[in-house]
Formats: structure tokens, C-alpha cells, sequence
């Protein structure tokens, strides 16, 4: 038996194959285009490991997938692949409607041949678990209920757009043609490997470089945290016991302020690593222009996969920001290698500064 992972080199998907194959010996097929987003420095504690086979290519390429299923036989396809920073999805949509739309489409017409053909018994047991996120269901007013998986769909940027026809292509395989597929509906995720595009790493980074912090508008917006390897424990108990056809909404109940998020990890830095002039890493907080249509709060009801599956977050906030600003510290090879000239371009593109 194997899996089939798409994006295993990307943040979360890097971080399952390493979860996965710590607690497991069965096989990962790593499928992954490798964009400024993939990083094989993740997975490099797997080299040599021969339950890790990597595969450079993408997901809409369809003749690869079908060759990667017919070889190795996979017993479940995990989707992780997609673009995912909505701020590069504002200024250039296309490679997001290419990747997490067309590609996934694409994929699940790939599988949907395999899966046709299996023995009936593999072919009941067999799973496609699509990995989503909470900005599907667009934003919430501050005295709303949280996201539940009978919200409606209301995307608001392109990057969660193309999040929200993938989810709807994902739903129409199954009821169309039956392929036991899964959603899982996530909220923002933090941690190690995660790439400093995104606001805590970003953060983290810019501190110790002496860079400003840039938040945007007035720092107000909520996001719900989510440590990464909690996210990850998730997907392998909706792997594991799942209902075909089901969504799962996956949140820890941390909601918080950009702002308040900020400061923690100026808070953290002052303890672990203070500034050579013993002032606060906050003076380097700067307000910066709004991101355009940008959504105010997010937040998860998890009650559903609470109370089906019996999964729990392991982490507070406060141990899982604490653990990862340590990692941030602990790896600045890896913070090195990613800051490429790709790195460079975007943050002079976006931030208007020359990066740290
Ligand atoms: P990421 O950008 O860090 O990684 C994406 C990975 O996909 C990269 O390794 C990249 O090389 C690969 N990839 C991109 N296009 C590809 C293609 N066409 N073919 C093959 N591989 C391709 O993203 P992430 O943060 O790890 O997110 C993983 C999944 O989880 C995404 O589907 C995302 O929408 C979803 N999600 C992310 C969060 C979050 O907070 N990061 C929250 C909820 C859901
Ligand atoms: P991000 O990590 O890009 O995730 P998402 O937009 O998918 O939620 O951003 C998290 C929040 O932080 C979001 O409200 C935008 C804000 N943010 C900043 O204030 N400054 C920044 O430099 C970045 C990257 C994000």
C-alpha cells in the first residue's frame, strides 16, 4: 500500500510526509512542480529513505499521473498542491486558476480512470483527500458564528476562488461518478517550514534582520491559528475514518488580531533573542496600505470533526507560536536557502523594499 501526495515539498505537505512517515511505514509518492513554494530542504531529514519517492512534475500533467498511479497503486491520493499566497494571487491570478483549478481538475480526471478500474474491493476502500481552506466561505462580521461546513461559498480573492471551484469540481467527481473523495476545510496554519511570505514567518524573519514589520491597515483583521502538525493529524484521522463525500471544517479555536500575532512574536524575540540595543523588536511594527477586498475575520467551528472523529489540536497558541519562533531561530540555513532572487523580486514587488 502507498500514497499519492501532490505539494509534499510545499509547507504543509512537507510537514505531513515527515509526520507521516515518523508514525508510518507505508510509502509516499511525492508529486511536486517544485515552484518558488516547493523546497526539497524540508524533506532533506528523508534522504535515502526508500519509503520516499520523489516525483518533479505537475499535477496537470496527465499523462505523469496516470504513469505515477498505474506504477505504484496507491491506496488514497492527498491533494496539497495549489498556489496559496493571496497576495501573489492579486497580482497575477493566472497561475491559480492554472494550478488550483485546471490542475486539480485534471488530477481527478487521472484518478477517476485509476479508480474505475480497481478490483472492487480496493476500489471501495480508496480515498481522494482534497486539502481546502476556511477562505472559501469568504469573511466573517465580528458577532458572526464561526465557518460551519454548511456555510455558504463566498470567496472574495482569486486565490480563494480558485480554492472554491476546486472544492466544487472535488464535489461533483463524487457525486457524478462516486469517487470517495474528501474535503478538508482548514484555517490558517503555522509553524516550521513555512515559507516567510506569510505573516509569521515573514514576521519572524524581518525582526531579526531589522527589517520593519509591515502590517497592513490597521492590523485588526482575525485570523484562526492553526499549528501545522495538528493540521497534519487531522488529515490522517479524515484519511482515516472519513466519510466519503463528507466535508471537514479543521480549526484550533484561536482566533486573534494580525496585531496581536505581531506583537506575541516581538514578545518572543525579546526573551529568546533581544535586539543588540536592548529595545523592543516592536519599534520595528509598521502600518503599511491595506491588501486590496481584504477579508476581515476568519474563524472555525471544528465541533463536526470534534465530535465524528474524535480529533483535538494537541497545541495551544501559546506552545505552538513559542515552538516556532525556537525553529525559526534554530534553522537560519533554511531561512537562508529560501530567501532566493525569486524571494527578492517579491518582496521588492510587494513590499517596495529591498528584501532582508
Ligand atoms: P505552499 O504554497 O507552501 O506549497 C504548495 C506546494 O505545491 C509547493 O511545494 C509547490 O511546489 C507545489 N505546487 C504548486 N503548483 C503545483 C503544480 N501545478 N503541480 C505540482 N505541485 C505544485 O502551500 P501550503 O501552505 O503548504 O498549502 C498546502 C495546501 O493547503 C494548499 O492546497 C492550500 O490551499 C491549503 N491550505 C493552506 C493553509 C495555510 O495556512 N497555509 C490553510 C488552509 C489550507
Ligand atoms: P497570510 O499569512 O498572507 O494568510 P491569509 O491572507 O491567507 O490569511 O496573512 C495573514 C494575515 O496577515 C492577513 O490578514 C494579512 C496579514 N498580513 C499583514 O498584515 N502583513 C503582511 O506582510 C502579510 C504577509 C500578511
Amino acid at each position: 500500500m502507498s500514497l499519492l501526495v501532490t505539494g509534499g515539498a510545499g509547507f504543509i505537505g512537507s510537514n505531513f510526509v515527515l509526520d507521516w512517515l515518523a508514525q508510518s511505514d507505508e510509502p509516499i509518492i511525492n508529486l511536486d512542480k517544485l515552484t518558488y513554494a516547493g523546497n526539497l530542504d524540508n524533506l532533506a531529514n528523508l534522504r535515502g529513505d526508500s519509503r520516499h519517492h520523489f516525483v518533479r512534475g505537475d499535477i496537470g500533467d496527465r499523462a505523469l499521473v496516470e504513469r505515477l498511479l498505474a506504477e505504484h497503486r496507491p491506496r488514497a491520493v492527498l491533494h496539497f498542491a495549489a498556489e496559496s499566497h493571496v497576495d501573489r494571487s492579486i497580482h497575477g491570478p493566472e497561475d491559480f486558476i492554472q494550478t488550483n483549478v485546471v490542475g486539480t481538475f485534471r488530477l481527478l480526471e487521472a484518478v477517476r480512470g485509476y479508480w474505475a478500474a480497481l478490483p472492487e474491493a480496493e476500489k471501495t476502500a480508496f480515498r481522494f483527500l482534497h486539502i481546502s481552506t476556511d477562505e472559501v466561505y469568504g469573511t466573517l462580521g465580528p458577532n458572526d458564528p464561526p465557518f460551519a461546513e454548511t456555510n455558504r461559498y463566498e470567496p472574495n480573492s482569486p486565490y480563494s476562488a480558485s480554492k472554491a471551484a476546486s472544492d466544487h469540481l472535488v464535489r461533483a467527481w463524487h457525486h457524478t461518478y462516486g469517487l470517495p473523495v474528501l474535503t478538508t476545510n482548514c484555517s490558517n496554519n503555522y509553524g516550521p517550514y513555512h515559507f516567510p511570505e506569510k505573516l509569521i514567518p515573514l514576521m519572524i524573519v524581518n525582526a531579526l534582520a531589522g527589517q520593519p514589520l509591515p502590517v497592513y491597515g490597521d492590523g485588526q483583521q482575525v485570523r484562526d491559528w492553526l499549528y501545522v502538525r495538528d493540521h497534519c493529524s487531522a488529515i490522517r484521522r479524515v484519511l482515516q475514518a472519513g466519510q466519503p463525500g463528507h466535508t471537514y471544517n479543521i480549526g484550533g479555536w484561536n482566533e486573534k488580531p494580525n496585531l496581536e500575532i505581531v506583537r506575541t512574536i516581538c514578545a518572543l524575540l525579546d526573551e529568546l533573542r533581544p535586539r543588540a540595543d536592548g529595545r523592543s523588536y516592536r519599534e520595528q511594527i509598521t502600518h503599511v496600505p491595506d491588501r486590496p477586498g481584504h477579508d476581515r475575520r476568519y474563524a472555525i467551528d471544528a465541533r463536526k470533526i470534534e465530535r465524528e472523529l474524535g480529533w483535538k489540536p494537541a497545541e495551544t497558541f501559546e506552545t505552538g507560536i513559542r515552538k516556532t519562533v525556537q525553529w525559526y531561530l534554530d534553522h537560519p540555513d533554511w531561512v537562508q536557502r529560501v530567501q532566493s532572487g525569486a524571494y527578492r523580486a517579491w518582496v521588492q514587488k510587494q513590499y517596495g523594499v529591498a528584501a532582508a
